[in-house]
């Protein structure tokens, strides 16, 4: 997988300034007042930073925000980076510094002075998740990353604070890898074998095959794949980091490896996307991924349902009549509406096995989100005001957009279907909505139930605050603060 780079820590050396390599950067906060290092650093430049900072680029430049210098008289570095951020900044102030600092970064080593900077933590944390780039299939010899010298007066300090959110980036940067590479490359059973090396790392990992989801009568789930030449599974993924016994989170995620609609076929231009079908599994791996690498206190299952939807002699017709794990018949109007079929089955597995004290589903489930909301949020619907509570508080502290949807009786009728207990649309309007209200149909009464539809923000042709264009892994971030703030203890 793509590695994040590599940070090291170390006391504050200011005699090393002036023969430092690749990039310095600097902390000046908004009155100007230069630490012990930036002030050797205007020293070396006879006063450049200095005459930076008086100056209206930097008066109007926002916290987190860089100016650079290049090719600083009498330092060795080829950039002297001055980052605008208070002592104490906020958390978002502090990633955007790191954020900043990486997209100049490219592959040069970067040494940055944070001095006694309350958030140097967030300043790695976005610098670790910015820096990321996919080039698993550029023929060019990929160059080696930069790495990161943080100089810092409590440097043993520092470090402890970011093992925990380099965990998450690495989560983070698994997940981006899952969502931009192709479905040629990622099979169902090439994305079953990743997941299952995660065992390395004291993961639970179970791979269900297509005889033992026919034994349990998935068979909304199987009609979606049985069109393609690569087999449908369920892989189920524990953490068992928390009391012993205790009831888990459940995290389950929408895993289709390509979505080309089906009998439904989707319109030719554009359909390359639908690569990023499998983006909620994608997330939920990375979030196990994260439990897993920073010993989360907390029992957490994550289950995927991988599948691949292809129009072929094998594939459902629109008009089948299928019929769910839960026992619920469901009438296939449009074979391109299949990711709520694959969830149906998962989520009463889930449900069935795991009795999860909360259970959150992710998916790339409709465009009609992305009508709605655009790329800034992901849409969220819920049973439960207070789970759903916790999880925007979670999603607001980590800068992922989350915006809570409606949920009603009336959208759920909007599912009647003449000759069977639902069909699997429910027409143009609310598009998203009454995907969700086929979603809750399969969740039990008791269930504390939360639905991120992640279509707009799971992979964007834009850069975003965290990521480069592609793969955004949108929701490790979030899901790991629920679990962190939530579940342990
Ligand atoms: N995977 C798509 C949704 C999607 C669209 C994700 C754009 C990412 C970007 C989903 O399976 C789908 O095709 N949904 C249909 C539902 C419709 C047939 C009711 C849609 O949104 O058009
Ligand atoms: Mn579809
Ligand atoms: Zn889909």
């Amino acid at each position: 997988m793509t590695q994040p780079i590599s940070f090291t820590f170390a006391e504050t050396e200011v005699d090393a300034i002036a023969g430092a390599e690749g990039r310095v950067a600097v902390l000046v906060d908004e009155g100007g007042r230069l630490d012990i290092v930036a002030r050797r650093a205007n020293r070396l430049t006879k006063g450049a930073v200095k005459r930076l900072i008086e100056g209206e680029r930097f008066a109007k430049a926002k916290p987190g925000d860089v100016l650079s210098l290049a090719y600083p008289v009498g330092m060795a570095a080829e950039a002297l980076d001055v980052v605008k951020l208070a002592r104490r900044p906020k958390v978002e102030e502090a990633r955007k510094a790191g954020v900043e600092l990486a997209k100049r970064m490219g592959k040069a080593d970067l040494v940055l002075a944070a001095g006694s900077n309350t958030r140097s933590d967030e300043i790695v944390t976005g610098l670790a998740l910015r820096a990321y780039g996919f080039d698993t299939h550029k023929t060019a010899e990929p160059e080696p990353r930069g790495a990161v010298t943080v100089m810092c007066s409590k440097p043993d300090e520092v470090k402890a604070d970011c093992a925990a959110p380099l965990a998450v980036a690495e989560g983070v940067h698994f997940t981006r890898d899952l969502v931009n590479e192709p479905a040629n490359h990622l099979t169902t059973t090439s994305f079953a074998e990743r997941l299952k090396d995660m065992e390395n790392l004291g993961l639970k990992v179970e791979v269900l095959e297509e005889a033992e989801l026919e034994k349990l009568g998935m068979g909304s789930l199987l009609s979606v794949g049985q069109g393609s030449d690569s087999p449908s599974k369920v892989v189920v993924m524990q953490w068992l980091g928390g009391k012993k016994g205790e009831k888990p989170l459940a995290l389950i995620g929408k895993g289709v490896v390509f979505d080309t609609g089906g009998i439904s076929l989707k319109p030719a231009a554009g359909m390359e996307d639908m690569t990023m079908d499998m983006g909620g599994a994608g997330v939920v791996s990375g979030v196990m991924r994260a439990l897993a690498l920073r010993k989360a206190k907390a029992n957490v299952v994550g289950v995927v349902g991988l599948v691949e939807n292809m129009p072929s002699g094998r594939a459902t017709r629109p008009g089948d009549v299928v019929t769910s794990m839960k026992g619920d018949t469901i009438e296939v109007i449009n074979t391109d509406a299949e990711g709520r079929l694959v969830l149906a089955d998962v989520m009463w597995y889930a449900q069935d096995r795991f009795e999860p004290v909360g259970m959150v589903d992710l998916a790339t489930l409709t465009g009609a989100i992305i009508i709605g909301l655009g790329h800034e949020n992901a849409g969220v619907f819920s049973n439960n005001d207070d789970f759903c509570k916790s999880f925007l508080k979670a999603a607001e502290a980590e800068g992922e957009g989350a915006w809570r949807m409606p949920l009603g009786q009336a959208y759920d009728g909007m599912l009647k279907s003449r000759i069977a207990d639902m069909k699997n649309v429910g027409g143009r309007p609310a598009g998203s909505i009454t995907a969700a209200q086929f979603l809750q149909r399969f969740v039990k009464e008791d269930t504390p139930w939360i639905h991120l539809d992640i279509a707009g923000v799971a992979s964007v042709k834009t850069d975003t605050a965290y990521a480069p264009e592609g793969a955004t892994g949108w929701g490790v971030l979030a899901l790991n603060r629920l679990v962190a703030d939530n579940y342990e203890g």
